[in-house]
């Protein structure tokens, strides 16, 4: 899978479903671009739509947040705040992204070669106030 789209916010909806058809076999997703590109965006959109009932906000000083899902749980990561690789074995990383739950990682470039399966990679780049460039791949 390979997609690229030009949007603003009213695209969002549009893009999550593709998404959500993609999470059915691909449990890790990885969203990169800078500070406000719209990562966060892209992840409370796609929970929504899935029906995750909870307030879904950025986990940048909780680095992880939880959230239930049809007696399961999704898992936000923001690694904006992670320094060393060594911070995310206190944590216990690895057992997250190898758990067959779903992952969804922001700033994810601090754990790229730890993740050796199939992932979702969702690139943002910021065009404009109301305008963003998605690239999403599959990566195998
Ligand atoms: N596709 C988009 N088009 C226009 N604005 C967007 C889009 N995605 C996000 N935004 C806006 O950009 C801002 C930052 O988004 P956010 O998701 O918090 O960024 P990040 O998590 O990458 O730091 C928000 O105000 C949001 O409404
Ligand atoms: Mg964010």
């Amino acid at each position: 899978m390979s997609y690229k789209v030009i949007c603003s916010l009213n695209k969002i909806d549009e893009i999550s479903q593709l998404i959500i058809d993609k999470i059915k076999t691909v449990k890790t997703i990885i969203l990169r671009g800078e500070l406000g590109s719209g990562k966060t965006t892209i992840v409370k959109s796609v929970l929504k739509r899935m029906g995750v009932n909870d307030s879904v906000t950025s986990p940048t000083f909780s680095i992880i947040n939880e959230y239930d899902f049809a007696g399961n749980i999704i898992y936000h990561f923001d690694l904006y705040r992670i320094e060393n690789i060594e911070d995310l074995d206190v944590i216990g990383f690895e057992d997250y992204i190898y758990s067959q739950s779903i992952c969804f990682i922001e700033w994810p470039e601090i754990v790229l070669s730890k993740i050796n399966h199939k992932y979702l990679d969702i690139q943002i780049r910021y065009l404009g106030e109301d305008k963003r460039e998605i690239i999403i791949n599959e990566i195998d």
